[in-house]
């Protein structure tokens, strides 16, 4: 191994750059050359690649978004794409790739490892969708972005006496609804995990108006969506001003927490390390707080988790 380059690909996650400064750096530490790649698999295809040094990736660490720049890629998912990709790849004399991206990113670098290319994925995305890994990067923050945002409701709606209902992303997985309505003490929880009852929704809030309850805080997930049309139902049925807040993409950005710009420099330095032992097709995660690697078609083949202890705890919690 002696070039190996870098990608990010998929929807953005605060903690990608510093993944980024973490396989530079230690890439160039352990004497290897280091390439980025920009745009995704689209730079990939088209032979946007520059070689990086440690400046490259100097005051990065702090910075959301991913100065590598993302993409989505429609070509890359033919053959043809892939190809091309490859051929690229050996022009640039590049022996591994590090793709920073989620499930959609980590299947295109399966197939890419396929076509012999040695290839390890890092989990980057605020939706932790990914099953082999407790957490993935920018999960943490966007929670914390979503927790202040909760913050701020929890003040107009009491003031109001309101129910408020905030959507938040997450594709079709409800860890940010969950960990969030835990985190900020929402009165309900609504995930695609556990399926949305409204009778039972609107009583939770009459009871909760009977005991005292100022406000009725909902954390609805992307994934059963429809907040405007649930905020307008929960008012005819209950006869409380309802409001429907869809934070949208204010999630994917903001300076990484300490827990994503950790998590990333561990991850990165793990990743280098499974190129030089000559690995491929692996990819890296956090499992009790080890950093472990398996192999790419386990880890996508995997069920989708959802910690229904937690959601039980957060139910419990909230009146
Ligand atoms: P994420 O990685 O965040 O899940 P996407 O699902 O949008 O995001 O995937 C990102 C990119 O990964 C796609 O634009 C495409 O280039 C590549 N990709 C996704 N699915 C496949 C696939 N089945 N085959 C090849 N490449 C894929
Ligand atoms: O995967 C991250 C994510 O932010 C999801 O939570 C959301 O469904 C999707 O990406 C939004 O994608 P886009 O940026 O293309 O609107």
């Amino acid at each position: 191994m002696k070039t190996i380059a870098i990608l990010t690909s998929g929807g953005d996650a605060p903690g990608m750059n510093a993944a980024i400064r973490a396989v530079v750096r230690m890439g160039l530490s352990k004497g290897l050359r280091v390439m980025g790649v920009e745009r995704g698999y689209n730079g990939l295809i088209n032979g946007e690649i520059f070689e990086m040094n440690r400046n490259s990736v100097s005051d990065i660490i702090q910075k959301g978004g991913t100065i590598l720049k993302t993409a989505r890629c429609e070509e890359f998912k033919t053959e043809a794409g892939r190809e091309r990709a490859v051929n690229v790849l050996k022009v640039f004399g590049i022996d591994g790739l590090v793709v920073i991206g989620g499930d959609g990113s980590f299947t295109g670098a399966k197939l890419l490892s396929k076509l012999g290319v040695k290839t390890v994925g890092i989990p980057g995305t605020i939706d932790n969708d990914l099953s082999y890994t407790d957490y993935t990067l920018g999960f943490d923050t966007a929670l914390n972005t979503v927790l202040d945002a909760i913050n701020k409701l929890r003040d107009t709606s009491s003031s109001h006496e309101r129910v408020s209902i905030v959507e938040v992303m997450g594709r079709n997985c409800g860890d940010i609804a969950l960990f969030a309505g835990l985190a900020g003490g929402a009165e309900s929880i609504i995930v695609p995990e556990m399926g949305m009852d409204v009778d039972e929704l609107c009583k939770t809030i009459l009871e909760g108006k009977r005991n005292g309850k100022l406000h009725n805080l909902i954390l609805l997930a992307e994934g059963v969506g429809g907040a405007q049309k649930l905020a307008k139902h929960v008012e005819e049925v209950t006869g409380i001003e309802t409001r429907a807040t869809i934070l949208g993409h204010i999630q994917r950005g903001g300076s990484p927490t300490a827990f994503d710009r950790i998590l990333a420099s561990r991850l990165g330095a793990r990743a280098v390390e499974l190129l030089i032992e000559g690995k491929s097709s692996r990819v890296v995660g956090i499992r009790g707080g080890v950093i472990i690697d398996d192999d790419i078609d386990e880890a996508l083949a995997l069920p989708r988790k959802f910690d229904t202890n937690l959601y039980e705890i957060a139910k419990c919690l909230s009146y």
